[in-house]
């Protein structure tokens, strides 16, 4: 153990002057180090500490005090949390360098999970460096980072998705599967939305954000505001506290949610509802009941919309008629958020709206349709009356003619 620290000591050393070194352009002495040390060093000048000038020793110094203060030694894992706290926990030290920069990462950590176990002496539990990275750290808005929103999913997953690692744990290890597959995902990835959620958000970076029964509805209700509101003023409320079962995630599962439709309310085979009503008892009834409002508004809108499009096609301008019938569609999507009332009357006052619109957006319709027939038929009479006209006045002509050829044979 002496002589490992002893030799480490030497190769931290010779890593500072190699990383100091090339902080400043000259790398004289890079083919004398270890080639470990060499690749950290060159890894480290990308790291936001040798950026903010710090060398390793900032790391590496030994706890020692007077003669010892310049020893550098190797960092035993236990150790992590308080030496990066040294400075990130001391506001005074940090605001120097970025006064935007939080000092309460090390206190928050402590009442995580991650940070609970560690200090009961489960070192495998993450600690700073296993979600920051060791010599490469970057602020959390460098695509880099490790901790940036595209890559956190992965940094959480190398130990979420070990089933060999989390064995002792008994805890699932789908969650990175499940949330790779979900609409969050989709939205940040494939979406570019970097404020839709990943891991951290809905439990935290540093802090205890367990996944507990209350707090889960707080966070996503945090985004989703109208449906976690809708939520509360649902019969479900009480009864799903009562029972000591989740709110959202009751209904959309916690990681793998997926975009739901139309299929998913009521007591059919795609649907939530069934999992605890039956179509018969008053709750299941209401469940088909919103089911069927959602499905004829739709059907009635595709009627409506297929109505404006023939009168548009036949020439006649409809546009403004077309423009109120999205709004039925609006209407049905603020019906698809009050669902979450659980409330026939009050998703049926939302779809009625949608309902009156596409009656007007119908009778616009068959207006149109109706002008554009008269329409036609004003044109067909005068030019029925042309045709007549010039039909008898050929036949006119035609008698004269003939009647010239008469009176010409005659004089003949
Ligand atoms: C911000 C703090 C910090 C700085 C600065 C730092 N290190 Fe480290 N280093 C660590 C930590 C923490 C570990 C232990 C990693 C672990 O156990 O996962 C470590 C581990 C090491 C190790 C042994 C493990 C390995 O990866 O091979 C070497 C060698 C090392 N550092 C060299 C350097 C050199 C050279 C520099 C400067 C170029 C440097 N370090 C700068 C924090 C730092
Ligand atoms: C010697 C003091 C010191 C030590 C020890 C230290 N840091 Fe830092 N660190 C800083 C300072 C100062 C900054 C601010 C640089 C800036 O933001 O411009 C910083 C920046 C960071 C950042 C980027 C913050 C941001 O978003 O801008 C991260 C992440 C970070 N440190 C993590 C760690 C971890 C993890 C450790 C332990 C392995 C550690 N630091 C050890 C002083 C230190
Ligand atoms: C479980 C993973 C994880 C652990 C463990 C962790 N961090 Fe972080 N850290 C993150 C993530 C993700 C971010 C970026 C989002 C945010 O700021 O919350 C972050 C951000 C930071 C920042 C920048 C904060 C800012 O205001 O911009 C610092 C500094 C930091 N961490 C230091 C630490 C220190 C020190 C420790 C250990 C005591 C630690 N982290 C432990 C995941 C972690
Ligand atoms: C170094 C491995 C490691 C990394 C990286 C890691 N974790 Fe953990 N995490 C653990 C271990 C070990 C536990 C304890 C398991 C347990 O008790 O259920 C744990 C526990 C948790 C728990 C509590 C689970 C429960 O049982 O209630 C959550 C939530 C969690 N981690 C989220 C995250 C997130 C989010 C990230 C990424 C930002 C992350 N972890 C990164 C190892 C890790
Ligand atoms: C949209 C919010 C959200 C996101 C994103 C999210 N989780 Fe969760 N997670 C939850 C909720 C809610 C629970 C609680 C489930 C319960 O109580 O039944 C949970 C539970 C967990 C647990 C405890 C074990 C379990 O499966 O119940 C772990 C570990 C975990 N999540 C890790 C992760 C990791 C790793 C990621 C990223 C790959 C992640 N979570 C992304 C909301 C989220
Ligand atoms: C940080 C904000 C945020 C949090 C927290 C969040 N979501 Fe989302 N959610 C989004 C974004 C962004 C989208 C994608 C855009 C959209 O379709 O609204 C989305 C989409 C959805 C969708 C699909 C919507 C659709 O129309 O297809 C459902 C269902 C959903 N989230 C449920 C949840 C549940 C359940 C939770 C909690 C476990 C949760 N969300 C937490 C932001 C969030
Ligand atoms: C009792 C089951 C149930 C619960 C609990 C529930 N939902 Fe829903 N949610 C649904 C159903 C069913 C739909 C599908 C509506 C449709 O498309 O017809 C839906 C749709 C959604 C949508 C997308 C469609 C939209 O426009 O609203 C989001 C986002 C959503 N729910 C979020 C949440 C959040 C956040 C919570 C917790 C506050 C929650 N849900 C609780 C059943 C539920
Ligand atoms: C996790 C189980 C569960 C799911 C899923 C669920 N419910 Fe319920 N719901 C209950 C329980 C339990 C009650 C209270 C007992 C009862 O009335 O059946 C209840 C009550 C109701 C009530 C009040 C009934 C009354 O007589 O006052 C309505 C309405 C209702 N649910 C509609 C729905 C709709 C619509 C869905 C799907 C979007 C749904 N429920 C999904 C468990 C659930």
């Amino acid at each position: 153990m002496g002589k490992s620290l002893l030799v480490l000591t030497f190769v931290v050393a010779l890593g500072s002057s190699l990383a100091r070194a090339q902080q400043t352009g000259a790398c004289s002495n890079c083919d004398q180090g270890d080639s470990r040390v060499k690749a950290i060093a060159e890894e480290f000048a990308a790291d936001i500490h040798a950026q903010n000038a710090m060398s390793c020793n900032v790391c590496h110094a030994g706890g020692g005090r007077g003669t010892e203060a310049n020893r550098i030694s190797a960092i035993p894992r236990e150790r992590i949390p308080e030496l990066c706290g040294s400075c990130h926990a001391d506001a005074d030290r940090i605001k120097k360098f970025n006064p935007a920069l939080h000092t309460d990462q090390l206190a928050q950590y402590r009442t995580s999970v991650h940070g609970i176990k560690f200090a009961n002496g489960d070192t495998k539990a993450a600690v700073c460096t296993d979600c920051h990275g060791v010599h490469r750290m970057r602020p959390a808005s460098d695509p880099g980072s490790s901790v940036h929103p595209l890559n956190v999913a992965a940094t959480c997953q190398r130990c979420h998705s070990d089933a060999e690692y989390m064995k002792p744990y008994h805890v699932a290890t789908d969650q990175y599967a499940g949330y790779s597959d979900s609409v969050h995902h989709e939205a940040m990835v494939a979406g570019g939305d970097l404020s839709a959620p990943t891991c951290t958000t809905c439990h935290g970076s540093h802090g205890a954000v367990p996944p507990g029964v209350k707090s889960v509805a707080s966070v996503c209700g945090t985004c989703h505001v109208l449906q976690a509101r809708y939520f509360e003023e649902s019969p479900h409320k009480h009864i799903f506290a009562m029972m000591n079962i989740a709110s959202c995630v009751t209904c959309h599962s916690s990681h793998r949610i997926k975009h739901p439709d139309d299929t998913f309310v009521g007591t059919g085979p795609k649907a939530v509802c069934g999992n605890c009503h039956t179509p018969d008892e008053p709750a299941g009834e209401t469940a088909n009941g919103i089911h069927r409002r959602f499905q004829r508004l739709e059907a009635d809108m595709a009627g409506a919309k297929s109505l404006l499009d023939r009168a548009e096609h036949s020439g006649m301008d409809v546009s403004e008629a077309q423009l109120e019938l999205d709004q039925a569609g609006d209407a049905l999507t603020k019906a698809r958020v009050t669902l979450h009332t659980a409330t026939l009357s009050r998703v049926t006052e939302d779809v009625n709206v949608g309902a009156g619109i596409v009656a007007k957006a119908h009778q616009a319709g068959e207006a149109a349709l109706r002008e554009r027939g008269r329409r036609r038929k004003s044109v067909l009479i005068p030019l029925i009356a042309i045709v007549a006209l010039l039909v008898s006045l050929g036949a006119y002509l035609r008698e004269i003619e003939r009647g010239q050829l008469t009176t010409t044979g005659a004089k003949r």
